[in-house]
């Protein structure tokens, strides 16, 4: 796994001014933290974010380190780094998915009495385990349905709002565009975190929850139908034959580069649309997610935390900057920079946030009503059997019946 250490230039200031009030006589804190970034959510704008921390706090440096591209690959450094007990990491973000298992290890340390009415509900609720406070939001975030607008005006097509209508109106674009390039849909087959939400979408878009107060509700026709689906893409030619080797980042590369008419991803995805580097400047839409026939349009809650790490030598200080970074002022900041969605209700009205980025108005109620992967502390395991089942499915080595029985019973294993 590939390491990156982001030092910013602020630094170098920072290092001058702590100068200046050493030669001056003053004392001060001389603190050095270490942040642990998401490396799929603009290090680079954090980076931007701490500089004014540390121009407005002498005396203390911030570090970003990230690692793996994906969230079970950021997981799986962390969970290195913490089983060992080691210190060097202060502050860590954490996929939405991952207090629960941090505050059961004791790898995080406590905000209780901190006030989270100020956040979106459902965020204060995922960063309190067990009645404590373990984390504070960074960002929230959920699936959405990105489309070429161009396309579906040009060939006169409403956004769908089922798979049916999806699959109709991408064979009457592919048809039409004779781009051989050009597909229908991306979404994530990867062995990844997001091939979990993959399966959860048409399974909760028929009305089924997977587990109810931590225990299996598992129902085989909405598991194998959901099975059924994404494969159809691929029979159907729809989306490309090698899904089963695509990550969120590579659907975002390729919806970029303009070959893809619909895309399955989350908020960042916007930013890197709308960047020099891409084909599809003005061309893009954002909706809900497509239902199964006759089912609800039903997304996957994400989000990021920051929590501070039980090992790190400076509680005081992480904690002051996980403050900061979870404040109203950051969480614009990086809303109209990096396009995370907002942890604050106020900010999807924002005039500035909305100027930017304009369907940001209309994504609270997704936010909102997007549901949430089962909350437990064996999560890796549970995302492990999901993942595995929806990648096997699509690169053709079990099919959706076996998939989904084999599915049940591992689960079944995991959460007795
Ligand atoms: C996004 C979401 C996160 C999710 C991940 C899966 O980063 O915010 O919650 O687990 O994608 O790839």
């Amino acid at each position: 796994m590939t390491l990156k250490t982001i030092r910013g230039k602020a630094l170098m200031g920072a290092a001058l001014c702590a100068t200046m009030l050493a030669f001056s006589g003053q004392a001060f804190a001389d603190a050095e933290l270490k942040v642990f970034v998401s490396s799929q959510h603009q290090p680079d704008v954090w980076r931007k974010a701490l500089d004014q921390y540390e121009a407005k706090t002498p005396g203390v440096k911030v570090v970003i380190e990230t690692g793996g591209n994906t969230s079970e690959m950021q997981a799986q450094y962390l969970n290195t780094v913490m089983s060992a007990k080691d210190s060097s990491l202060d502050v860590l973000m954490l996929d939405v998915i991952r207090p629960a298992q941090f505050a059961t290890a004791g790898w995080t340390s406590d905000f209780s009495g901190k006030d989270l009415s100020a956040y979106l509900p459902t965020y204060a609720e995922a960063n309190t385990v067990d009645g404590k406070i373990v984390a504070l939001p960074a960002f929230a975030d959920s699936m959405f349905l990105y489309y070429r607008k161009d396309l579906l005006d040009k060939y006169g097509i409403q956004p769908p709002t089922t798979w049916d209508e999806l699959k109709e109106a991408s064979r009457k674009v592919m048809e039409g565009e004779k781009n051989p390039e050009l597909q229908g849909l991306s979404f994530q087959g990867k062995a990844i975190e997001g091939a979990v939400c993959t399966f959860l979408l048409p399974y909760w878009s028929e009305g089924k929850s997977l587990v109810e107060n931590g225990k299996l509700n598992f129902d085989n026709k909405a598991a194998v139908d959901s099975l059924k689906l994404w494969k159809s893409f691929v029979d159907e030619g729809i989306s490309k034959k090698n899904i089963s080797e695509v990550a969120t980042d590579d659907t975002r590369k390729e919806f970029q580069a303009g070959k893809v008419l619909f895309a399955v991803n989350w908020s960042y995805a916007w930013t890197h649309f709308q960047g020099k580097e891409s084909q599809v400047n003005d061309k893009v839409g954002v909706a809900r997610l497509p239902a199964v026939k006759g089912g609800e349009q039903t997304t996957c809650l994400g989000g990021w935390e920051f929590g501070v790490s039980a090992y790190s030598k400076q509680q005081d200080e992480a904690k002051k900057l996980v403050e900061y970074l979870s404040s109203q002022d950051v969480s614009k900041f990086m809303a109209i920079n990096a396009a995370l969605l907002p942890t604050y209700a106020a900010l999807y009205k924002d005039a500035d946030v909305t100027k930017t980025i304009p369907w940001f108005a209309d994504a609270l109620p997704v936010v909102e009503t997007a549901k949430a992967r089962p909350v437990t502390p064996r999560y890796n395991e549970v995302s492990e059997t999901i993942r595995t089942t929806v990648n096997g499915v699509l690169a053709g080595v079990m099919t959706p019946e076996d998939g989904a029985k084999q599915m049940e019973s591992r689960l079944r294993r995991v959460l007795r």
